[in-house]
């Protein structure tokens, strides 16, 4: 995330689902790589600088974890699906052009550079960093961008809206940053870059580094050589960004009476092109009193936060399996949730995507806060819950989800779960997959 420029256009949440995009990656489920706070705890960190002040992390990550060949980088800037845009500057003249690209500046040239959005949902290790972040409530992380540059490449100028963590991959680069109370952007240019910068601070990012930066702090990054740089961008929903979705979820779910207007005993009016003035009357009352109901509101912030965005792409198994089979494996290796997915929940509801997935149990809990159960948790928390599904069966059938090599065993546990056959369709969708194997030996 950075807001250089005029958003992308958003298309509506069904699209995503429906587009013609071939999905490209492979991977199930990545491990987080390890965060280090230097001589502060993360509650310190929390407590000093986040929203507050800027800070330097020095080997935040270790190198190997964003050592991505800038080569390997750059080919995502070709895929449909990944939204890139390829910034220059010659004699402070800025280009900006959008992506995909069949063809780039080499990268032995100078003064440009390129930024990948959405890469935590696309590529492995972008994915494993933004896993680390899981300190903070998965609602409030919004994606890993990567940007690749030629030496002396670099947005500019600006202030992001939102927290960062930039964090250098390959290569060094220069940042510099400051407070300033002048905030406006140069007119007519294709980015937002401040019209005045005066940096009080400086760093030379080695790989593996961090700069934190809180909202609205102006910053420059100048790339020192050849260079990547992953940033951590935060989510904050704004107040008009948040009604705007909720009011809409409102108009859907009106209930109460449904009175209409009434004018009786008007008089005859010499200016028929006025409002009445009972009628704005009226109607002001009627917007004003309009209090959304508690389960609207809920629905609609749970949707809210679990909706994906907008070019995110699932695409289901090629080959259907069976629901036994598919249990049984399950049972094997464990299930993670796409990249993509986006799932959350409160006391009384879960959502996945978008989508109310009912009440949260244990299972569901686990699967939101981690991102993926493990198979000995998947075994444990069906059977915790057959235990109350099935309390007036032979106990003999809570055996089967510890037997999961014996399908037809398997298929007598589905026709008595529900989550289970709300797993299966997650799966069918792509929502979630099994974990990798390379995955769940590690866990
Ligand atoms: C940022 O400033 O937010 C990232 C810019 C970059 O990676 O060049
Ligand atoms: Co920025």
């Amino acid at each position: 995330m950075l807001d250089v420029s005029t958003p992308l256009p958003r298309p509506s949440v069904q699209s995503f689902m429906k587009s013609s995009n071939p999905a490209k990656t492979a991977f199930k489920a990545a491990k987080a790589c390890e965060l280090h706070w230097g001589r502060l705890s993360v509650a310190q960190f929390l407590a000093q600088y986040w929203q507050q002040k800027p800070m330097v992390l020095r080997q935040f990550v270790s190198p190997s974890a964003v050592d991505s060949s800038l080569d390997n980088l750059l080919a995502y800037a070709a895929r449909d699906d990944i939204a890139s845009r390829l910034i220059r500057c010659r004699h402070k003249d800025w280009t900006m052009q959008e992506g995909p690209f069949d063809r780039l500046p080499s990268i032995r040239g100078k003064q440009w550079t390129i930024l990948l959005q959405g890469m935590d949902r696309n590529h492995e290790q972008a994915y494993g960093l933004r896993m680390s972040f899981d300190f903070l409530a998965h609602a409030r992380i919004d994606d890993v961008m990567i940007s690749v540059a030629a030496t002396g490449g670099g947005v500019g100028p600006h202030l992001d809206e939102y927290d960062v963590f930039l964090v250098q991959g390959v290569g060094r680069r220069r940042w510099q940053w400051g407070y300033q109370r002048e905030q406006s952007f140069q007119p007519d240019k294709p980015l937002k870059l401040l019209r005045q910068f005066t940096p009080q601070c400086e760093a030379i990012l080695e790989p593996g580094d961090a700069l934190y930066l809180p909202p609205r702090w102006a910053h420059d990054g100048l790339a020192l050589e050849p260079c990547s740089t992953w940033s951590v961008g935060f989510r904050a929903p704004s107040r008009h960004e948040f009604l705007q979705h909720f009011l809409i979820e409102a108009a859907e779910s009106l209930s109460g009476p449904n009175p209409r207007y009434q004018d009786k005993g008007v008089r005859a009016s010499k200016q028929a092109g006025r409002i009445p003035e009972k009628l704005a009357r009226q109607l002001k009352q009627w917007a004003q009193d309009f209090r959304s109901d508690k389960r609207v509101f809920e629905q609609a912030l749970g949707r809210y936060l679990s909706e994906p965005a907008s070019n995110a792409w699932f695409e289901g198994p090629r080959k259907l399996p069976t629901k036994h089979h598919w249990l049984a494996q399950a049972l094997r290796r464990g299930v993670a949730l796409h990249p993509s997915s986006r799932m959350v929940y409160d006391s009384r509801r879960t959502w996945l995507n978008g989508e109310d997935a009912g009440p949260p149990n244990d299972l569901l809990r686990a699967l939101a806060d981690q991102r993926y159960v493990q198979a000995a948790q998947l075994k444990h928390g069906f059977a915790a819950m057959m235990t109350i599904d099935l309390s007036n069966t032979p106990t003999r059938n809570l055996n089967v989800v510890t037997k999961p090599q014996d399908a037809s065993e398997c298929k007598k546990t589905v026709e008595f779960q529900p989550l289970i056959d709300q797993l299966f369709d997650w799966y069918l969708q792509g929502w979630i997959a099994f974990c990798s194997e390379k995955h769940s030996q590690r866990l």
